[in-house]
């Protein structure tokens, strides 16, 4: 009798997401690099996760972040190169942590030599990007209504070699992210040529920026005023795009083991998710949800709900995250008055100046958060600084600002950067350990107050937000396996098993009993007397179980 194949890896890993350039500064420059990524690497294997996802590590001018690529098969130079990579992948593996990078294939950097070659006037070039004829007199007017979700139009005007005003180019983001057609072949295979280059490389797959946005509807219709982020658009999510992962998904299937890839799909109807999850396109796309949702049972249990049932429908196990590098950390998004359903990251932001964040109840409820995230079926995320409890850094002055989103909004949006600040290792005052003494000052600047939340700091605490993931990661291996079944429970808390084991999450205003006959296994904040206080979470099993 043969024994039934094991489930593959990525169906209930946990996944480390890295920032490179903020997560530690191996060669003294004030960036973080490869070098210190390889150095942490222990770290990261202690925490306990399965896997690490790297966000993009191309060559770039930074305009946003590292997603505008300038050259898809090299490393950016300031992180250490390509052989730094390789280096990297290898050791990685020899800790039996999985490596995924970034794929960004909606829109190269305009420093891209592709777009260099369109400027300059080569047809095939520019056949490969959405150039088009201005509307009105003189072609003055962009070609239709988008809005680029960086804020401002979706098009910038082009000067001729000659001098002369010029066609204009569509970019979803910045001006700098000039988008790809993706209905020219040469793009199509190009980006399978470079899946491949990275695969041969031992990278373990890619999570797939906006992939929900290579192609756009034939015409380029206008949009007539609809939100691009929030409502169906021409923009996005057309069922072309499915030929795309077709083709991935036969490149990555080619590999031993299969390579694979999570989307990061925003579509405006949940219902179309499935379509880009069917067994022959991307394995997994991100639950989004719980980037925004208030911290409230109702929601919370809602957004469980639907990503089970997706879960269920497609096969794709859910991939969950409760931050990335794009919204607001969730000790701040919690330290404020709750929405009543959910935030958006415009909204977020916008309240910074007027509500004062209460820190130690926000943390509260991100260890609350922590213990029911890694309790669900699937997949969980968790994004550099998450497992050390920071917050968002709102105080950063304006002229230190990167975010493109900063600047197209006029300065209002303070933009994403207070969740990519570098991260703090020991010590009680800026660089926290970062960089090497002596270095200059983070790219972004450190808030002071971060010494008890370095690292060292927490390694020596058994108490600490570090100490709680570790502990979290490690027994989900073992308590979190069988599928998940809610309990029947007054309004406010949220309960449900997982074979033997019980999770509860307190949401409402006053502490309740715990059940007879069950223990505290793990709790996100003192548990005493036998009740579960407000803002906390536990794991619970049988009296009789030793959990392991
Ligand atoms: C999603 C990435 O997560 C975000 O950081 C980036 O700005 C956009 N895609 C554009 O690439």
């Amino acid at each position: 009798m043969t024994s039934p194949t094991p489930a593959p890896w990525w169906r209930t890993a946990a996944v480390y997401q890295v920032l490179p350039r903020s997560f530690a500064d191996g060669n003294g420059d004030g960036v973080g690099d490869l070098i210190g990524l390889r150095a942490r690497l222990p770290y990261l294997a202690e925490l306990g996760v399965d896997a690490l996802w790297v966000t993009p590590w191309y060559p770039s001018p930074m305009v946003d972040n590292g997603y505008d690529v300038a050259d898809y098969r090299d490393v950016d130079p300031a992180l250490g190169g390509l052989a730094e990579a390789e280096a990297f992948v290898r050791e990685a593996h020899d800790l039996g942590l999985r490596v995924l990078v970034d794929i960004v294939p909606n829109h190269t950097s305009d420093a891209h030599a592709w777009f260099q070659a369109a400027l300059a006037g080569d047809a095939a070039a520019r056949a490969r990007y959405l150039f088009r004829p201005g509307r009105g007199e003189g072609g003055a007017l962009p070609p239709n209504d988008w809005e680029s979700c960086f804020g401002g139009p979706s098009w910038t005007r082009t000067i001729d070699p000659d001098g002369r005003p010029g066609e204009w180019y569509l970019h979803s983001f910045a001006p700098e992210q000039p988008d790809l057609d993706w209905r020219n072949p040469e793009v199509r295979a190009e980006f399978l040529d470079v899946l491949r280059f990275w695969f041969d490389r031992g990278v373990d797959g890619f999570r797939v920026d906006v992939a929900h946005g290579l192609v756009k509807e034939a015409g380029l219709p206008d949009g007539l005023g609809r939100d691009r982020r929030t409502e169906e658009h021409p923009g996005w999510d057309q069922d072309e795009v499915h030929e795309v992962y077709r083709a991935w998904r036969e490149v990555a299937d080619a590999y031993d083991p299969p390579r694979v890839f999570v989307a990061e799909a925003w579509v405006a109807r949940p219902e179309r998710l499935p379509m880009y999850l069917r067994p022959d396109e991307l394995h997994m796309a991100f639950e989004f949800e719980p980037l925004h949702v208030a911290w409230r049972e109702g929601p919370w249990r809602r957004v469980i709900e639907r990503s089970l049932a997706t879960a269920e429908l497609t096969g794709a196990p859910s991939a969950w995250a409760l931050t990335n590098h794009d919204v607001v950390r969730q000790v701040t998004r919690y330290a404020r008055s709750q929405w009543p359903e959910r935030g958006t990251n415009e909204t977020e932001r916008a309240r910074w100046g007027s509500e004062v964040p209460d820190l130690a109840l926000g943390r509260a409820r991100a260890r609350a958060a922590a213990l029911l995230s890694t309790a669900l079926p699937g997949l969980v995320y968790v994004y550099e600084g998450e497992e050390l409890g920071l917050q968002e850094v709102e105080d950063i002055p304006s002229a230190r600002r990167l975010d493109p989103i900063h600047a197209r909004s006029g300065g209002r949006d303070p933009g994403r950067d207070g969740s990519r600040v570098p991260l703090p290792w020991s010590g009680d005052s800026p660089p926290y350990g970062f960089s090497p003494p002596g270095s200059p000052e983070p790219w972004l600047p450190q808030p002071p107050g971060w010494g008890p939340l370095t690292v060292a700091a927490q390694e020596q605490d058994p108490d600490s937000t570090l100490a709680l993931y570790r502990r979290a990661l490690g027994l989900r291996r073992t308590l979190m396996t069988g599928p998940l079944e809610w309990c029947p429970t007054d309004d406010g808390l949220l309960a449900f098993a997982r074979g033997t084991t019980v999770v509860w999450v307190n949401f409402g205003p006053d502490a309740v009993p715990l059940p007879a006959g069950m223990r505290i296994a793990l709790a996100s904040g003192p548990a005493p007397d036998g009740v579960l206080p407000v803002d906390t979470a536990a794991w619970l099993v049988p009296d009789e179980e030793d959990p392991r």
